[in-house]
């Protein structure tokens, strides 16, 4: 702890001497800070409701805004302060035109190597095209495909258990997020390599599962203490940091069991699967990881990983996979519950659509099938929109740059400003959940969730941005989500499985449900007053009458 405060002074120091030279980003107006050492984002991050205070400084200030970094100083850091943007063309030049001129924070990086350990997350630049190089084959439309039977089987598994739960109720109230999760967690096991956590049969003899849920038991919010020592992280080398992942204390401890078990099955599939080469055998897997394995057995290094990399990506893929598409559908149907005109009318199309499958002579929905359901895709871009679950992303300019405006802003000294000049360091935090709030781009009627508003012609067409629907939920350019469509395919399933069996409603008990900040950037939702069951979206769920 005395070596910690050292440090934070050290930085503290060099950051005066930093603050005394003009700096164009002081130009840019923005809120003044609530404390010199965790500057505004422990206020980001510990806010009682995600947005609350983005929506604010975007009201206040126009699209684009400055706050102050954590330490109040970095000498990795020609500034002092944070660029924070929700400007459509700001992101579209860091995300899409500087390819990977605006990297990821050390401290992301970082923790996302202790948790999954050297993949696709974690690489950068040249590295990284490898990984995604690798890995993009198994997340092309035709492969993806393959995928769908899988996803409705765990679908239908997952309200055969509701309906068991229901014993002939006539209604009964869930905890949609946790079954979400569970299926979400099942799913991406089979498809990222054939692995079952099992998780819909309560993690019955999967080691993993346990140690993953044990994992994330700890719902609390961040200490300052704890914020200030992930902080130290953007200033401390690389080599360093990875010796953090020795420490004996929690969440280390319980991180390193997991990655351990992790190991041990990896290694495990990666002897099978080899013998499966070796013998020559065609391998009818359709898993991420035997695609890996199978390209790795090509001539071209180009699309060779080391074990410990193919064993990390298996780790990212749950990670990156699981909670995200959970947590998205379980706002999804939150809303649905809340919208119940909405609601009747997607069953009402997925009903009309199944009599059609049916005439047809099949049984089940195809991609075609499920991408006709325009109203169950509104739904969807919808909720990215206005539950997006990764609410920012920290990216670091790595040279002196200039960042173009679409809405200029007014500066500190009342001119106009469309472009803003960075140094090499810049720490930028593009704003996700204000971006998809801006009324210019998504209409008078921003703030409501509307899926109705897809239907309109000019909405999502004023910006290229993101990987689909102009959207930034799945981030954008080089580094975006690799799952984007692998996500959407899982939810479009999910959803008819769920809507043709089972109507959503709001419990009776009138709840507030409020979107807590979670890991830094990330969002869960919890019940106000109920904050001990950890994240909860408590529904109320009845047989729909045939
Ligand atoms: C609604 C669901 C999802 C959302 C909102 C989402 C969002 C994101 C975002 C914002 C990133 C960028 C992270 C960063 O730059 O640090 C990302 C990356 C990634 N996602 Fe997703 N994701 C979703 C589903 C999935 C699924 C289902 C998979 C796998 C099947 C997946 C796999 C990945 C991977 C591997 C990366 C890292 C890509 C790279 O660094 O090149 N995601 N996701
Ligand atoms: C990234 O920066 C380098 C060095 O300034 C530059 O040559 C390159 O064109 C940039 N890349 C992109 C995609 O803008
Ligand atoms: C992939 O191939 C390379 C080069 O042949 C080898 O060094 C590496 O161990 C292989 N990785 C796996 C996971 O088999």
């Amino acid at each position: 702890m005395l070596t910690f405060g050292l440090v934070a002074l050290i930085l503290v120091a060099a950051g005066l001497v930093y603050q005394l030279r003009p700096k164009p980003i002081q130009r840019v107006r923005g809120p003044p800070s609530p404390s010199f050492l965790l500057g505004h984002e422990h206020a980001i991050s510990s806010q009682n409701e995600v947005g609350d205070l983005e929506f604010e400084w975007l009201r206040t200030y126009g699209p684009t805004w400055r706050i102050r970094g954590e330490f109040g100083a970095s000498p990795a850091t020609p500034s002092i302060h944070v660029l924070m943007t929700a400007d459509p063309k700001a992101l579209q030049h860091i995300y899409h035109k500087s390819g990977y001129n605006y990297t990821k924070r050390r401290s992301v990086i970082v923790m996302a190597e202790i948790m999954a350990g050297p993949g696709i997350a974690v690489a950068l630049g040249k590295d990284h095209q490898r990984h995604r190089k690798i890995m993009n084959p198994a997340f092309s439309a035709a492969h993806l495909r393959t995928f769908l039977p899988l996803f409705q089987r765990i679908g239908a598994k997952m309200v055969e258990q509701w309906k068991t739960d229901l014993s002939g109720a006539e209604r009964m109230i869930i905890l949609v997020n946790k079954w979400l999760s569970c299926a979400t967690m099942d799913i991406i096991g089979e498809a990222a390599f054939d692995y079952q956590y099992g998780a819909l049969d309560k993690g019955a003899g999967s080691p993993i599962m346990k140690a993953y849920d044990n994992l994330f038991s700890d719902p609390n919010k961040p200490s300052a203490t704890v914020a200030l020592f992930r902080a130290m992280w953007n200033y401390i080398p690389i080599p360093v940091l990875r010796l953090f992942r020795l420490i004996p204390a929690e969440p280390f401890m319980r991180l390193r069991n997991l990655r351990g078990l992790f190991t041990e099955y990896g290694k495990q599939i990666l002897r099978e699967q080899r013998a499966d080469t070796d013998m020559e055998k065609e391998s009818k897997s359709k898993d991420v990881m035997s695609l890996l394995i199978k390209a790795n057995s090509s001539a071209d290094p180009q699309t060779h990983l080391s074990e410990a990399e193919i064993i990390a990506e298996m780790f990212s893929l749950t990670l990156a996979g699981h909670e995200t598409t959970g947590s998205t559908l379980t706002f999804l149907t939150y809303e649905l519950a809340k919208h119940p005109d909405y609601q009747a009318r997607m069953r009402k199309e997925i009903q009309d659509r199944r009599a059609f499958v049916m005439s047809r002579g099949d049984t089940s929905f195809n991609t075609e099938d499920l991408d006709s359901l325009t109203l169950t895709m509104n739904a969807i871009k919808e909720t990215l929109r206005f539950h997006p679950i990764v609410t920012y992303l920290p990216r670091v300019a790595t040279k002196d740059d200039v960042i173009p405006l679409a809405y200029p802003i007014i500066s500190t000294t009342g001119e106009i400003i469309s472009e803003i000049s960075v140094r090499a360091g810049q720490v930028i935090f593009p704003s996700f959940m204000a971006y998809q709030r801006l009324k210019d781009v998504w209409g008078e009627d921003a703030d409501v969730w509307n899926p109705d508003r897809w239907l309109r012609p000019e909405i999502g067409k004023q910006t290229k941005l993101g990987v689909f629907a102009n959207l930034m939920s799945f981030s954008a350019g080089v580094q975006a989500c690799i799952g984007w469509k692998f996500s959407l395919i899982e939810m479009q399933a999910l959803l008819t499985e769920i809507l043709e069996n089972f109507e959503l409603s709001l419990p009776e008990e009138k709840l507030t449900i409020r979107r807590v900040p979670a890991a830094g950037f990330g969002m869960i939702p919890m019940v106000e007053g109920r904050e001990d069951l950890g994240t909860a979206m408590p529904l109320q769920v009845s047989l729909v009458q045939q």
